[in-house]
């Protein structure tokens, strides 16, 4: 199968990464759209132009399936992507609602500013504290992180720290797992590429093969897709259609 996977960045590697090892013989085609991160600050508006360009050169490739490995794209637009597309679309996050109120009764979910003012998660899960953490996905990208402790300190606060779990509720943020544990000891954090794989069902076919195009390559990337990806990968640019679009 010919599995389409987009994020605003590297985040989508981590739903990427489960993907491929659940289901390892299939062709993946992984966009990251760093040139115009991070999303969780963009409108609704400017969220559906990108994904959409996204999703167009995704076609381009005769994916079979899409998943919206963002949890921003999937708070904002999933249903738009839905309703404007002829192809099955799998969203991050609902996976991620069922399994919590299957198994959890007090959560905290930490997640982008859009993600959190959708209220997505809040709609359907009764016992949840939210906060939103604009500076991780710059830093993540960046490959930056001097800001991260006091990032850490000021948005841990407002968290209740007798939850059960806490919803990695933005794909980039599994990245930072080994950062957050040390704040919640005794809480699962939620992984949420790891529960779509393990909810989602695709056949094995019998090629493997990983394409990953992001729209800016430099050092700091492949250096950040080297640390979270442990197979192999064709790596190429494509920013072309982006300035089409602007120009349209
Ligand atoms: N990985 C995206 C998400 O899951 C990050 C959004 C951003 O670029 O701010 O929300």
């Amino acid at each position: 199968m010919r599995i389409g996977v987009f994020d605003s960045g590297i985040g989508g590697l981590t739903v990427l990464k489960e993907l491929v090892r659940k289901y390892p013989k299939n062709q993946y085609f992984y966009f990251g759209d760093n040139k115009n991160m991070p999303y969780g600050s963009k409108s609704k508006k400017e969220l559906l132009n990108l994904s959409s360009n996204i999703v167009d050169f995704l076609i381009s490739k005769n994916v079979d399936i899409l998943v919206i490995a963002c949890g921003t794209l999937s708070s904002n637009v999933y249903e738009e992507l839905k309703n404007k597309y002829n192809l099955p679309i799998y969203d991050i996050i609902s996976p991620t609602i069922k399994y919590i109120n299957d198994n959890y009764k007090k959560v905290g979910l930490i997640a982008t500013k859009m993600t959190v003012q959708s209220k997505v998660f809040e709609k359907k899960i009764s016992n949840i504290c939210s906060q939103a953490c604009p500076l991780f996905v710059p830093i993540i990208e960046n490959n930056n992180f001097n800001e991260l402790n006091s990032a850490m300190d000021e948005y841990f606060m407002n968290i209740s720290k007798d939850i059960e779990a806490l919803i990695l509720g933005c794909t980039h943020y599994p990245i930072l797992t080994d950062y957050i544990k040390p704040y919640f000891p005794n809480t699962e954090l939620i992984n949420m590429g790891k529960v779509l794989a393990d909810n989602i069902e695709i056949k094995n076919s019998i090629d493997k093969s990983v394409r990953l195009y992001f729209s800016k390559v430099d050092h700091t990337l492949i250096e950040n897709v080297n640390k979270i990806l442990d197979f192999d990968y064709q790596l190429e640019e494509v920013n072309a259609w982006i300035t089409r679009s602007r120009n349209s």
